[in-house]
């Protein structure tokens, strides 16, 4: 059984507060319950965290292949700032790919760029939730 790990980065929290046209109305909770039903249905393992810190994802980053066969993360605000969470990405040896709800490249110029993505697997962006069940159905099918 794959087991992947699933990060929110800052302010997914709020979501539901957020612009629901730009990112819907479901609630992180309600994301995290269709995240946790279609992992169900696929055999596989999910463990899903949400931080605002960045100093605490990098710390989940560099931990994670202990545990985990793939990550999935929305890095939010830090896609676009962070080059420490690019780093830890870079240097740990399972896949992860990125999500976001919006498509961030149909948004401001600042949003297009994203410091995260050449050290993943692939980004998937603009599905709302569904990116996130979008991810899952790369990790079912990667070894195929
Ligand atoms: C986001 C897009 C980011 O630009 C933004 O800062 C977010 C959410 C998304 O899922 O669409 O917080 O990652």
């Amino acid at each position: 059984m794959q087991r992947l790990l699933i990060i929110h980065g800052p302010n997914l929290n709020l979501l539901g507060k957020r612009p629901v046209n730009v990112y819907g109305t479901l609630s992180l909770e309600e994301i995290n319950k269709k995240i946790e039903e279609y992992a169900k249905k696929n055999n596989l393992k999910v463990k899903i965290i949400q931080s605002n810190n960045e100093s605490e994802i990098i710390e989940i980053i560099q931990k994670a292949e202990e545990e985990f066969d793939g990550i999935i993360i929305n890095p939010a605000g830090y896609t676009h700032t962070s080059v420490a969470i690019r780093d830890s990405i870079e240097a740990i040896n399972i896949p992860v790919i990125e999500v976001h709800l919006s498509n961030i490249h149909a948004r401001e110029e600042f949003r297009r760029k994203s410091m995260i993505a050449p050290v993943c697997e692939g980004q998937i962006s603009g599905f709302g939730y569904k990116s996130y069940l979008l991810a899952i159905d790369y990790f079912l099918k990667r070894r195929d």
